[in-house]
């Protein structure tokens, strides 16, 4: 690594127990991706030369979910001074800089590590610099104490703190940024004599002080950024606050949101400019949506994309690899999965198209399904231009249907239709003249007699 480059040490070694959950804390999804995701996104907004994420052991998904960073196992896991000093061996050396955070706390703001690091940059340039924090409710957080010039003196853990230490509101957020020269020999100093017998990496600060070196705070202007995630109520609060701000961006970027907090987004939902959203609408991962489209109510969508002019809604679902044309229709109770509309095309009621192009300016008529699965592999359906679907057809894959061809209603497809051919496969209509009423007169004697038999008894 070039010097004066920054590395990244993500401690994330701890299972998260109180999730009671089979999947390691880091991996809860918060707006569609991973905790870690969240941190590891906001880190990465600083360019770091290098990023190592500290693990327990058995955590093969992690590794997975942040690859291709390197990850350093921590087993067993003795601490935060102990986590980020397992890290090291992952680390090239020679970093200028080294920030610390936590996999749990996902809603940190590249802003906020901006300002750190240009704290780092005043002059005489502090060892270490701490994000602190003041919450509503301190807690069992760390405590900042500061020394009369401001500056940073120590940190003391909520367990081994006195009550005047107690009473302090300023807090450890566990963020910091630690000179990369003085790390290795600062953490290889941290001892375990305190309540919880571990290895606080916010002993630094004193240690660092001790041989005369100085320590700074900066401030978190929200105290939500620092917000770590310990258990399931936890991870729906940072979803609510999230929510509340992917809501506000979306507005300020330029879209209607009728009832803004009745919709969700992921952290990449792309909305372009006057798009309208109705109540009650969710975004997966992965969905883009053009200028000018109107997403009616009660629609739920992932992995798709939506372009210009489009209508789409209310009730709506577009699954993986769905791509909405321009100026399409996709109405009330209709599925589309991995298929192309092209400009203009419409299903407005009741479908599922799966597997399928269906070519610009086709009407696809309610009821039409493509059955695109034979229980073991999946086929494509092919819809011309300007074709029109009859209601209640099923589309027998794999076929093609012509440009400006005609289903009749309620055929079922198997075989190719030529270009501006008719298909029809239902059976023939007879028409028996007087049969329905002979019907009801037979109907009715037959329980006019049943009526009289129970009487007599
Ligand atoms: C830590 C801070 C505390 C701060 C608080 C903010 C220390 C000693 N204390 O306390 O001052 O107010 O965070 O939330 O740092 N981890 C490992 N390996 C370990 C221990 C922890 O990787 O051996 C990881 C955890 O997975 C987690 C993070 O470090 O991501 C913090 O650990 P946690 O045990 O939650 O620290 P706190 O006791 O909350
Ligand atoms: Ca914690």
């Amino acid at each position: 690594m070039a010097a004066g480059e920054r590395a990244v040490i993500v401690l994330a070694a701890g299972r998260g127990t109180r999730m009671k959950s089979r999947l390691p804390k880091v991996l809860h999804p918060l707006a569609g991706r991973p905790l870690i995701g969240h941190v590891l996104a906001a880190v990465d907004s600083l360019a770091p030369a290098e990023t190592v994420v500290v693990i327990g052991k058995e955590m093969d998904d992690v590794v997975a979910a942040v690859a291709p960073r390197p990850t350093a196992v921590q087993d067993p896991p003795l601490g935060t001074a102990h986590a980020a000093q397992a890290a090291l061996s992952e680390l090239s050396g020679g970093a200028a800089d080294v920030f610390v955070v936590f996999g749990d706390t996902p809603l940190l703001s590249p802003e906020t590590l901006r300002r750190m690091a240009v704290a780092r940059e005043t002059r005489p340039a502090p060892t270490v610099v701490v994000l602190g924090f003041e919450p509503a409710d301190p807690a069992a957080y760390g405590r900042l104490v500061l020394a009369a010039d401001g500056s940073l003196e120590r940190i003391v853990e909520f367990r081994d703190a006195s009550e005047a230490e107690r009473a302090i509101s300023l807090c450890n957020s566990g963020v910091m940024l630690i000179d990369g020269a003085r790390l290795a020999d600062l953490l290889a100093r941290v001892g375990n004599d305190n309540a919880k017998g571990e290895y606080y990496l916010t002993d630094i600060v004193a240690l660092a002080r001790a041989d005369g070196l100085g320590c700074a705070v900066v401030t978190a202007d929200d105290p939500d950024e620092v917000l770590g995630i310990n258990s399931r109520a936890e991870l729906a609060g940072a979803e609510a606050i999230l929510q509340r701000r992917l809501r506000a961006r979306a507005m300020e970027e330029g879209a209607t949101l009728t009832a803004p907090e009745t919709v969700f987004f992921s952290h990449d939902t792309r909305l372009g400019q006057d798009v309208t959203v109705g109540p009650h609408v969710v975004f997966g991962p992965g969905v883009t949506v053009g200028d000018g489209v109107e997403i009616r109510g009660f629609c739920h969508f992932q992995e798709a994309e939506i372009a210009a002019g489009a209508v789409v809604g209310p009730y709506a679902r577009l699954r993986p690899g769905a791509r909405i044309g321009e100026g399409a229709q996709i109405g009330n109770f209709v599925e589309v999965k991995n298929a192309v509309f092209e400009a203009g095309a419409k299903a407005s009621h009741l479908s599922y198209v799966g597997d399928a192009r269906v070519g610009a300016g086709a009407n696809i008529g309610a009821g039409t399904i493509t059955c695109n699965y034979d229980g073991f592999l999946k086929s494509h359906t092919d819809i011309g231009a300007g074709a029109f679907i009859g209601s209640n057809s099923s589309l027998v894959a794999p076929v093609r249907i012509g440009d400006g061809a005609l289903i009749a209603a309620g055929s079922a497809i198997g075989a190719d239709v030529p270009t501006d051919a008719l298909a029809i496969t239902r059976a023939e209509q007879k028409n028996l003249d007087g049969a329905a009423a002979r019907f009801r007169d037979r109907k009715r004697a037959e329980k006019a007699a049943k009526a009289a038999k129970t009487k007599e008894k």
